[in-house]
Order: structure tokens, then sequence, then C-alpha cells
């Protein structure tokens, strides 16, 4: 979580304690769907909000278990239930989560269960660089489906790991978990129960305001689930209060679905890309390979004047440049130093002596990206290059910009434009065919086929894996272009292709794509 105020200790333990009130209205909401629990166990009740309210609420409790590794908290949360004559029997005890038995804690407590809380909000790599091991061990859970594969994980959020053990442990139970957390931490939760055979009966989740509440900027939400006959569909409700259905995520086919009824509409556009999708050129070092031109002179990131052959430069487009449709006026050009993955760079020496002179320059910070990409490579080696970098045209999108708009991409002073790897894209032949894509792709029915699958609250809302699900035939036959697209296939080089040579090949012709190396000029 990302709040604006936070001590160390706070971080660490992820503690933001939930507003009473809060507290208060998520027991009212459970109450009404009907839930009357008799045992109630909240895993990390910190200073007793949810033990609190969930006591005024259920009258139907007998058991009541609060466990948080905090003593002050544990102090807190035992006098907070005390306030309260219930006739539930309560226990506040100081506890580890990561070293409870909770299936068996809850094997010991009668039916209906509700687990209900607010684990900690904070990731395993935030906890490593405060040097904390508040943390899953490995080895303790070996036997549970998948949690070791998300703690193997170099980041994973603790609340995520939280949410699938306390699942897990309701396997088989009478029961509702009902936890608040981001709402990614929600989606993971559920992809796994969905994923890994927790079957879930029903799940909803009721955004809340996160920064109301906890002075925290990020979606969060409350995540309401109940173990029972497997349905994969989660409703997701406008918020807390009574505000209705905002839509229905879900699993279908192998993946998380955003938007169900969406997906219902258009999956039959799913199938082969046909057309490979591509990223744009990964260089990991933009100080030193983007550069702006000033009329005869060059600028690099790091405010240096330089002069260097045009060889090697290409006209480039930031993603944000792809979103305003500044497609035609690329601000940048960049050092693109092979045309294709391992190309050996030495001959930049003789092709380009100035270019080469600035490279080692810069040696030092080259070759001190981080990536193992570039391990045991030729000196200065780029990634995602190949033929399709220097096609001519392009249809593209920018992947971290929660917009669904293809464009098209041309020459810009007689070079191709490249692309950053934050864009991905289609090689085309010519404008007509950058053109036909560009239309298909934006349709109406494209784009409500990709948005089934996009949560747009999501870092890269849209991905290469989301882009190659769409069958560019299949949508050419629901447009009633299907003879115009295959004749652009056909023509279209084995290089930009996704399947020439696999079993669903629709083409025997083979063309290729003839990108000259450009004239060696003299430098600006
Ligand atoms: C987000 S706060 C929520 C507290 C309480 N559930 C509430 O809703 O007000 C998270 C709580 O988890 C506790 N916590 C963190 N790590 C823990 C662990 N390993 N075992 C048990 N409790 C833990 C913290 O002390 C903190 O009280």
């Amino acid at each position: 979580m990302r709040a604006t105020r936070k001590s160390r200790k706070q971080a660490e333990f992820g503690d933001f304690q939930t507003p009473p009130g809060l507290a208060r209205a998520i027991c009212a909401l459970l109450a009404e769907t009907g839930l009357e629990p008799a045992s109630l166990v909240e895993p990390t009740c910190g200073r007793g909000s949810f033990l609190a309210a969930a006591l005024e609420t259920f009258p139907s409790l007998r058991s009541v278990l609060g466990l948080d590794i905090n003593a002050a908290h544990v102090r807190a949360a035992r006098a907070a239930a005390a306030r309260l004559s219930a006739a539930a029997a309560t226990q506040v005890v100081e506890g580890d989560f990561f070293r409870t038995d909770w299936p068996k804690v809850l094997r010991d407590r009668s039916e209906p269960l509700l687990v209900l809380g607010n684990p900690p909000w904070i990731t395993s790599a935030e906890l490593g660089s405060l040097g904390s091991s508040n943390l899953p061990e490995k080895s303790n859970f070996q036997k549970h489906s998948g949690l070791d594969a998300i703690t193997g994980k170099s980041n994973f959020d603790i609340s995520e790991w939280m949410l699938i053990r306390m699942l897990e442990s309701l396997k088989g139970r009478t029961g509702t978990m009902a936890m608040l957390c981001k709402t990614t931490v929600a989606r993971k939760a559920l992809r796994h129960a969905w994923e890994n055979e927790i079957s879930l009966a029903t799940a909803d989740i009721y955004p809340i305001d996160a920064a109301g509440a906890f002075d925290a900027e990020v979606d969060a939400c409350l995540l309401v689930c109940t173990p029972g006959a497997a349905s994969f569909d989660c409703q997701v409700h406008q918020h807390l209060g009574t505000g209705g259905l905002a839509g229905k995520i879900g699993y279908r086919d192998g993946s998380l679905i955003a938007d169900i009824a969406a997906y219902d509409r258009r999956k039959h556009l799913l199938g082969p890309e046909l057309y490979r999708w591509r990223s744009g050129v990964k260089h990991d070092c933009s100080a030193v390979m983007e550069l702006r031109r000033n009329g005869a002179m060059l600028h690099n990131g790091l405010g240096e004047e330089v002069r260097l052959e045009e060889e090697y430069l290409y006209p480039m487009l930031k993603g944000s440049e792809i979103v305003k449709g500044r497609t035609e006026a690329p601000s940048r050009l960049m050092l693109v130093t092979q045309r294709s993955i391992g190309e050996d760079t030495l001959p930049i020496q003789r092709r380009a002596p100035r270019t080469w002179r600035y490279l080692e320059t810069h040696a030092k910070l080259l070759n001190r990206r981080a990536s193992s990409i570039y391990a045991n490579r030729p000196p200065f080696s780029v990634f995602g290059v190949g033929e399709y970098t220097f096609a001519r045209w392009k249809v593209a999108i920018a992947g971290l910009y929660k917009r669904l708009d293809f464009k098209v991409v041309g020459p810009v002073d007689g070079k191709p434009v490249v692309l950053d790897d934050t864009s991905y894209f289609i090689a085309c032949r010519t404008r007509d065919e950058a053109r036909h894509l560009a239309r298909l792709f934006n349709s109406a029915i494209a784009r409500e086929f990709f948005a089934s699958f996009i949560f747009w609250d999501a870092k890269r809302p849209i991905t290469i894996e989301l882009l190659r699900r769409l069958d560019p035939i299949a949508l050419s036959r629901a447009l009633q272009v299907e003879q115009i697209t295959r004749k652009h296939l056909e023509a279209a080089p084995a290089a930009l292709r996704a399947d020439a040579s696999g079993p669903r090949a629709l083409f025997t012709q083979e063309a290729t794509l003839t990108v000259p190396r450009p004239e060696r000029r003299p430098a600006t």
C-alpha cells in the first residue's frame, strides 16, 4: 500500500487499522446477505475493530478468535471485546499467522464459520527492503496447492498468501471469508482458487474508499467468498453500500476475464494471432540510446551534445506519442545497434566511427544494464530487434495507457519508425495493410473482445498476450472483410506472420520483406 504517512514498523506489519465505522458497515452488509455465523476468526485482528463490530452485529456467534503478532494490539483488542457483553466465548491471542495451523483452528470450531479481517498490506519486496522476516516460510506449507509457487516469486503480496491460506483452510467447511485487501490481491486470490481446485460457490468484490479509510492511494475492496460447488464467477458491486452490480469478472478457458458478458459475446474472436505481434526495442539505457535532434546536433538524456552518423539512428515513438496520435512527428531518435538479436556490433566501428566512439564513451552505463538478456552478447546489444523492427509500416498500440486505440505508424524522413519496449505492433508491408489492420482492431467488436480481458487498474493493462488472443480472420469474417485480410496475409512475408510453419499455416507462398540498409550518410 502506498500510504502517504506511515512509520517503519507500521509498514513492516502492514499495520493499517480498519476504522470502526468501516468494520461495522462491512458486518452490516454481511448480515444483510443472511450470514449468521456461529464462529468468527480474525487472523490478523489488530486492535479489534472487526472483533467488536462482529460481536455487535451477529448475535448468532458462539465463539470468537482474534490473533495478532503485535502484543499492544492484542491488549487493545481484548479490551475492545471485553467492553461488549456478548454471549460468545472470546479469545484474543498473540501469535504469528505464518506459524498458525489454520485448518486445525477452523476444524475445532462450529459452523457456519466466518473468517473476517484485513490482512497486512505489504509486499515481499517491500519487506525485503525493510530487512523484515514477516513472511511465510516455504517449507512449512509444502503440501499446499500452489502456495509455494507464490512464495517462490520475486515479489508477492503477503495478504495474497494469507487469503489463499484461509480459503484452503475453509475447504470442505461451511463458512464465509470476508477480507479487506487491494483489488489486485483479491483478483490474484480468486485466480489462484479457480486454478487450484479451491471450489468457490460465490465470490463478491465490493470496492471501498481506501483513501478515506486508510489514507492509501490504491484500489481496494472487500472480498467475500463462500466455499462450495465450483462457480467461476465473481460479482463486482458498485461499492460497499447498496449501489447494485457493476459487472461480473471470472475465469474462462484458462484466462481471468474482466467482463464475463462481453467475453461471452465476443469469444468467437479467440484464435491464432496469424500476424505476429511484437514488442518495441528494448535497450534499458534511454539516457544514452535515446536522443533529440536540435539543428545539426543531437542531445542525449545525460545533457550531452553529440554528433553521430545517421546510419544507426531511427525516428522513435514513445508510448505517450502513440496514444496522443503524434505518429508523424516523433520527438526522439533511437540508436539501434543491431538488426537482429545477437548480431555482431563490431562493424559499427568501421561503418559509423563516431557512433562507435559514443557507445564506447558510455560503455560503463551500457555494461551496467541489469537484465540478464545482455549477458554474453556483443557489446552495446539491444533486444526486440528483427526484420519486423525495420518494417516501414506498422500498426501499433501503447501498453501502459488505458486506451484501446491502434495507430498506423509510417516512415518518417524515409526511415522506418521504431517503438520503445512499452508498445506493441504488427509489422506491415504497405500503408493499405496497416490501415486495414488498424480499422479491424479499432472496430467496436474487437475493442469489446480485448476489453473483456483488461483490468484497467493493472500497471500494464494491454499486454502482448492479450493482443495475441485475437484471430484477425475471425474478426474480418464478423466485419465482412475476410477476403481483404486474407489477401494481405497471403502477401505478408513469413517473418511477419505468426504461424507460417505451424499446422495452422494458411499459406504456402512466402514473400520476403526487403528492407535495404540505409545508405551511409555524412554525420550530422
Ligand atoms: C491492515 S492491519 C489490520 C488490523 C485489523 N485486522 C483491522 O482490520 O483493523 C494488519 C494487521 O496484521 C498484523 N500482522 C502483521 N503481520 C502479522 C503476522 N505475521 N501474524 C499476525 N498478525 C500480523 C498487524 O499487527 C496488523 O494489526
